[in-house]
């Protein structure tokens, strides 16, 4: 049990982190979507918590969407549960929280609906894309942070629409504008992660490699020294 008095799964620290992201990211007219709710956790723990916010559950799957039904029924708590794919069932939403999706999915969700409101995103994984997504479509982004629960980690995008000009460079790029701004813990964990996935290239011969693989190789070496550079600032 937790601060929400919900049976939470395992990994709860990153459904938590979505809930207080949401939340402040929420003014009191934001129509909220949890867009491929599933289980339903996120959007009954708003609508339990944050009772008088409109808060709509969807899922393209039916029996998952079941589950949220179910959920918001034993706790009392107030979720119109709509099935459809994206964001079509729920197209009133000015906040969206797409959450446990592809990052590549969550991309043609936003393509496919227009969406131009705020947004807390948390792709599974393939953050890049989506990171270079939203800034090719003009999205600010506010936070872009990685968070580690479980033993997996998780990237977190909050979006205030289109309001604002993003200011980001190659590195923010490569490693989330947020991480580089505070290195958390967290992110020191990611780092020593990458450092480890990426150390049998330190000494790689690369003499006997065509043009393209040599150029590929540098470029992992290149991000493997920046990833040992920032955990030594941390
Ligand atoms: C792994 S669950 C994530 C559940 C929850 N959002 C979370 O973060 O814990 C993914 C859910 O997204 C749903 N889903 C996948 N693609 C979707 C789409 N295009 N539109 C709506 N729901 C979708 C799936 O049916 C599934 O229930």
């Amino acid at each position: 049990m937790n601060k929400f008095g919900i049976n939470l799964p395992k990994a709860y620290r990153r459904l938590e982190q979505l809930y207080d992201e949401t939340v402040e990211l929420a003014s009191e007219d934001d129509i909220i979507a949890d867009v491929g709710t599933d289980h339903g956790y996120l959007a009954v723990m708003l609508a339990k918590n944050h009772v008088g916010l409109k808060i709509i559950a969807t899922d393209i799957s039916e029996p998952s969407l079941k589950k949220a039904e179910s959920l918001a029924r034993s706790q009392n708590a107030q979720l119109e549960c709509r099935v459809g794919d994206g964001l079509a069932p729920a197209n009133e939403a000015t906040l969206a929280c797409i959450c446990g999706i592809g990052g590549n999915e969550i991309i043609k969700i936003l393509e496919d609906s227009k969406f131009c409101g705020k947004l807390i995103l948390q792709p599974v994984p393939t953050e890049k894309d989506l990171r270079n997504y939203l800034l090719k479509a003009g999205y600010f982004i506010k936070k872009d942070y990685v968070i580690l629960d479980e033993g997996k980690f998780y990237f977190v995008f909050v979006v205030d629409g289109k309001k604002h000009k993003n200011h980001y460079s190659k590195k923010d790029k490569m490693f989330g504008k947020t991480n580089l701004k505070h290195i958390t813990p967290d992110f020191q964990e990611y780092l020593k992660n990458q450092i480890n996935k990426l150390k049998f290239l330190e000494n790689f011969d690369i003499t006997s490699l065509s043009k393209e693989s040599k150029k590929d190789i540098k470029q992992k070496q290149q991000y493997l020294k920046m990833c040992k550079k920032l955990l030594k600032r941390g």
